[in-house]
């Protein structure tokens, strides 16, 4: 890592300095930015495999550089997750039919800073029960969001996304999380989308980390399949994710991934 700035604090979680927003915001900017291109493409018929290859030439096109490319032996710009894969979905020939629903991930490093976002998406006609699915986890993460303010815990997240996701009858995934991101892709804390109010380490200003749950519709336990990225929902039920890198300002928050043209929901724009 390149002098970061700024200190930590005794769990480990980097203080960045006020500065350094603009840099998060630049390189969260060209991700969403990203996720807002590749929508129209997202259609019946279509590979993974080319959505993906659209993301890595924009990515390049944008000047920016793909953090997932040779990122622990994974070698593409996205993780494209389809129905009941949860995350890390590898993007290949597998078509899409009418009626899938899709996580797109994306996360680019503009002059040393991660942009790291993710969000659902459907090829064709979204059903019913797949809206009520993506509303929830996307409402889920926009309520954990509301959380983040100097003093407030890393459990009142979790707190308020547990709550609210299981009173809609659906579940939380345990086996992911967020993290701490900024100058490095995954860095301390785990940001846990589950958990009491008032537990876990106290948000200060300068802290930049994801907010990313995965909700299922069945259950929430989940397995690893034999490419040794792919999680799927142990139940077969499908499962959604919203992804924001986020800041914590003196006051609030700053996210730093909101879509520039307010697309960042499937039945939006
Ligand atoms: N972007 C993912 C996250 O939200 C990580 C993907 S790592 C990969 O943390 F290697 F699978 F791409
Ligand atoms: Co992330
Ligand atoms: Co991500």
């Amino acid at each position: 890592m390149d002098d970061p700035s700024g200190r930590l604090t005794k769990d480990g979680i980097r203080i960045y300095e006020r500065g350094d927003f603009a840099g998060m915001a630049a390189a969260g900017a060209i991700a969403a930015r990203i996720l807002d291109e590749v929508a129209p493409l997202v259609q019946p018929g279509v590979t993974t495999a080319s959505l993906d290859e659209f993301i890595e030439a924009r990515v390049a096109e944008l000047g920016a550089t793909s953090a997932t490319i040779g990122y622990r032996g994974y070698q593409h710009a996205s993780c494209i997750s389809v129905n009941h894969v949860v995350c890390h979905g590898i993007p290949g020939p597998k078509v899409l039919k009418d009626g899938d629903i899709l996580n797109i991930d994306v996360t680019v490093i503009l002059d040393g800073w991660f942009g790291d976002t993710s969000r659902m998406y459907v090829a064709g006609a979204l059903s019913r029960k797949s809206e009520r699915l993506l509303q929830v986890t996307h409402d889920a993460l926009m309520l954990g969001i509301e959380q983040v303010r100097p003093g407030n815990t890393f459990g009142d997240i979790g707190h308020a996304i547990q709550t609210y996701v299981e009173a809609q009858r659906m579940s939380v995934v345990r086996d992911f999380c967020g993290h701490g991101v900024g100058k490095v892709f995954h860095a301390p804390p785990n940001v846990l989308h589950y958990g009491r109010k008032g537990s876990g380490a106290v948000l200060e200003e300068g802290m930049i980390f994801t907010i990313e749950p995965m909700v299922n519709l069945g259950r929430p336990e989940t397995k690893v399949l034999a490419d040794d990225w792919t999680a799927v929902t142990r139940d077969k039920s499908l499962s959604a994710q919203f992804e924001h890198s986020v800041g914590v300002t003196g006051d609030g928050v700053e996210i730093f991934t909101l879509s520039p043209t307010g697309r960042f929901h499937p039945t939006w724009g």
